[in-house]
């Protein structure tokens, strides 16, 4: 999309306006609107689980305000929480002068797991598997020319010994590289291919094989520069620090805080058909990489006084392949996106990760996160008592400077406004 990501008050238009907006920025055909409300059809949900009968609706919105690597973006996120897309969508506002938010990415490697029980001799059965290398890999890889084809494949072999309460067990790990796709069927399948000839070669009994999700071959960097200004000045700033500070010396903290991460991560890896549970299971478990349990971000401020953040954390998704493929939404997700490789949609979602935690920190640094929250449901009490166009927006701005949210409250001021008259003080609780 070459389009400007910042369109202003784009919060405040009609559905059918953002629709119609990103419709044509994006370039969507007319079948492809009609699919952004239509979901998935039976056939296609009977096809992808079992046991199928019906569908549940997650709200696709639009995170507005990102430039990521110098590229204006609107960021898809599907999510069930108020507040996520206008609090990643303010955040990235804070860097968009200050250049928005770089990402880079180590690769599209994952590793698959072979392991091997009952080896009287671990330490040369490690030795064995070394030097059987090249014809593991060339097993493995015959498995899947295309990949090869594409550039991936098996690329390399570690072997572990894991010492268990009850033995020693040879670990052997596949280091594929998965190019454009999550990986796990390609991983899955050349781990299992590949067992007899490592029993062959181990003297050893093959159990499990199985893709690893601590993906830390395929981690995705962000950092981005916030204006202390635009993010209410000094104290605040100051407060988000030692927000940070707090997360990772403390893993109580440190869970709510990752959360607030992968509540912008997590919008987007479904909104694009990608594996949530991989992501997570991979974030979580990296987040532990040092023994303990510490925040996925780092905050800090430069030398202009401004706040930096950082944002380190596996990866693994495609954009090839699994629902990315059957889910016409996320296809349309992607379009959205303009992302051509599984490494640039990688970059995004790190980016909407790290706006999302800034956002949090901000909001619980100042004003506390209710505020928000109050308001959003202010709104949907506005427009159940009858509010329509601007007047939503007096409805809510008057019940949060009275800081009553009751229905009956709201109903009465949406009636009085809508009279044209002024609003009688309530009654307070
Ligand atoms: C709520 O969904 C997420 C937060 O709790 C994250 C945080 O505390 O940093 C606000």
């Amino acid at each position: 999309m070459n389009t400007h990501s910042r369109v202003k008050g784009f919060y405040k238009l009609s559905v059918a306006e953002r629709v119609k907006w990103i419709a044509a920025n994006a370039c969507l055909t007319e079948e492809e609107v009609q699919k952004l409300s239509g979901g998935l059809s039976m056939d296609v949900a009977d096809s992808m689980v079992e046991n199928v009968i019906g569908q549940i609706g997650t709200p696709l919105g639009l995170a507005a305000n990102f430039k990521v690597n110098g590229k204006d973006v609107f960021i898809p996120m599907a999510t069930e929480e108020p507040s996520v897309i206008a609090a990643a969508s303010n955040a990235a506002k804070a860097a968009y002068d200050l250049g928005g938010i770089y990402t880079f990415s180590t690769g599209t490697i994952m590793r698959g797991q072979i392991q091997v029980l009952d080896i009287c001799d671990p330490y040369a059965a490690r030795a064995r598997v070394y030097e059987h290398k090249e014809e593991i890999m060339e097993q493995c890889n015959l498995k899947d020319p295309t990949l090869v084809a594409l550039g991936g494949g098996v690329k390399d072999i570690e072997v572990h010994l894991v010492n268990t309460v009850r033995e020693t067990m040879l670990v052997i790990h596949l280091i594929v590289d998965t190019k454009d796709a999550m990986g796990a069927n390609a991983v899955n399948t050349m781990a299992e291919c590949v067992s007899p000839l490592i029993e062959k070669v181990t003297g050893g009994r093959v159990v499990l094989r199985i893709i690893s999700n601590l993906a830390d071959k395929r981690l995705v960097r962000a950092r981005g520069v916030f204006s202390s200004e635009l993010l209410g000045g000094g104290e605040i700033v100051k407060n988000i620090i030692s927000a940070f500070e707090f997360a990772d010396a403390d893993p109580y903290r440190a869970a709510t805080h990752n959360k607030g991460v992968m509540n912008g991560m997590t919008a987007v890896v479904l909104a694009t058909g990608n594996d949530t549970r991989a992501v997570e299971a991979g974030a979580h478990a990296y987040a532990s990489r040092t023994g303990k349990y510490r925040s996925l971000t780092t905050w800090e401020l430069n030398k202009d006084g401004n706040l930096v953040g950082t944002l380190e954390v596996p990866m693994a998704v495609g954009i090839i392949g699994g629902a990315t493929k059957t889910n016409p939404v996320a296809k349309i997700a992607l379009k959205i996106m303009d992302v051509k490789t599984a490494e640039e949609l990688a970059g995004m979602i790190a980016a909407v990760g790290l706006a999302e935690n800034l956002a949090s920190l901000r909001a619980l640094s100042a004003e506390g996160i209710q505020t928000g929250h109050m308001r959003l449901h202010a709104k949907n009490l506005a427009i159940m008592a009858g509010a329509k166009g601007d007047l939503i927006e007096q409805v809510v701005q008057r019940a949060t400077e009275e800081k009553d949210f009751r229905y009956s409250r709201i109903l009465e001021i949406t009636n009085s406004l809508k009279r044209g008259e002024d609003v009688v003080d309530g009654a307070s609780e």
